[in-house]
């Protein structure tokens, strides 16, 4: 039995004041809420731990990079790396695919493709498209169905010999549309082209196992899974580190430095240069710990069970479109409402207390493909239940009455 109430209480953003009202929180694919094991976390280390790592040799910084580390072990259990080496710590998922990219750098030459596809978020669109600028690798973009779905065999034929790389998102955070990762990365494995899968929206929804997933990097942010800002992860098989050249260099990554020449440590410290977020990766860790409790499956049904309410009520309201085949499927709805613009819509319901996002969602080749500017996006966590569904489609009843 999933227990909501439990839960809720567990997040102080939720707690009732007179200045603070029921909030309905449905922006979780931009970030998650944070439960105050977390925020404990983080207090707990800047009030009592707070030293820099591998670095002191007093029992404050030996402790403190013990800790870290342990964050990293946390990561590696949690995605089922083979070993926490295949973890480098980063910002997010935007730095994180900037390091795999600008890493592959003095690897990709102007004979080479990379291929992305039409539904990526900016951050796993841009650093390719620049990657290709510099080395005059052709830049390609696999198509959509018109249903906002992925088209496999556009992609499988998309593909060459000369593709290095194929990028793409697990979970679309515009449409919700779940990506089947391991045929993807069978049919990259056919022409030995790297595969980086952007995890943003599916760490936090669906078991992942990046070795039965099998691809070769991944990316993740914290913030999206109940973690801090600030910290996140790229996850790569041990080899294909090691072929990374370090996006940025300085402090804590090298084995020595002289006037002639740098030498590097092996990832993953060779790829995490200066100071890194010590007690933000830490309390990831946690965070991690806060997911693996409640269940990551359990999560999965009350995310999607409490999205199909709110779809229902959305398909009955009438003069409202979903997007994409997502619907209903992940914990993710797009939509947009005849005649009333997406930021209209989110204003009216932002005074309603109901926090939904409207615009493109940093993918505007996206929003170019189905030919709109923007959607109304209404995501779902772990704390929302079919009140907060109700209170949307209370709130977008109001928009209809406003706006006609
Ligand atoms: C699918 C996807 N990829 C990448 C990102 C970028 O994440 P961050 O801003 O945490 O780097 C996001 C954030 O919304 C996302 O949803």
């Amino acid at each position: 039995m999933f227990a909501i109430d439990r839960i809720r209480r567990q997040f102080p953003v939720f707690r009732l004041t007179d200045d603070h009202p029921a909030l309905v929180y449905l922006d979780n694919a931009a970030t998650t809420q944070k439960p105050m094991v977390v925020i404990e976390r983080l207090q707990q280390f800047y009030g009592h731990e707070n030293a820099n790592i591998h670095r002191g040799i007093y029992r404050l910084a030996h402790k403190a990079t013990q800790s870290y580390e342990r964050a990293r072990t946390k990561v590696a259990n949690f995605l089922n790396a083979k070993q926490p080496e295949e973890v480098v710590f980063c910002r997010g998922t935007t730095e994180a695919i900037n390091m795999v990219a600008q890493g592959l750098r003095h690897q990709v030459t102007s004979e080479d493709e990379i291929l992305v596809t039409a539904m990526e978020h900016h951050a796993n669109y841009v650093p390719w498209q620049t990657l290709c600028k510099q080395t005059g690798a052709s830049f390609r973009v696999a198509p959509l169905k018109e249903n906002g779905s992925l088209d496999l065999y556009l992609l499988g034929k998309m593909l060459n010999k000369k593709t290095r790389v194929l990028a793409f998102t697990h979970i679309s955070n515009t449409l919700g549309t779940i990506n089947p990762v391991s045929e993807i990365v069978e049919l990259a494995k056919k022409h030995q082209c790297l595969t980086v899968l952007d995890a943003a929206q599916s760490v936090a929804f669906d078991q992942v196992d990046v070795q039965d997933l099998n691809c070769d990097f991944l990316a993740f942010s914290g913030h999206k899974i109940f973690g801090p800002m600030g910290i996140g992860v790229l996850y790569g098989k041990t080899e294909l580190l090691a072929d990374l050249y370090p996006y940025q260099q300085g402090g804590g990554m090298i084995t020595e430095v002289t006037e002639q020449e740098s030498r590097f440590k092996n990832p993953p410290h060779g790829l995490e240069a200066g100071t890194p977020p010590v007690a933000e990766a830490i309390a990831l860790g946690t965070a991690l710990d806060f997911v693996s409790e409640i269940g990551l499956l359990n999560i999965r049904e009350h995310s999607q069970k409490t999205l199909n309410y709110a779809l229902d009520g959305l398909n009955r309201l009438g003069k409202v479109n979903t997007l994409g085949p997502g619907s209903g499927t992940s914990n993710i709805i797009s939509f947009v409402m005849d005649m009333i613009h997406p930021h209209d819509v989110a204003t009216i319901l932002g005074e309603a207390g109901v926090a939904v996002r409207a615009g493109h969602h940093c993918c505007q080749p996206l929003m170019q493909a189905l030919g709109i500017n923007s959607t109304v996006r209404a995501s779902f966590s772990i704390y929302n239940d079919t009140d907060d569904a109700d209170r949307l489609i209370d709130a977008l009843k109001t928009v209809q009455k406003i706006m006609s």
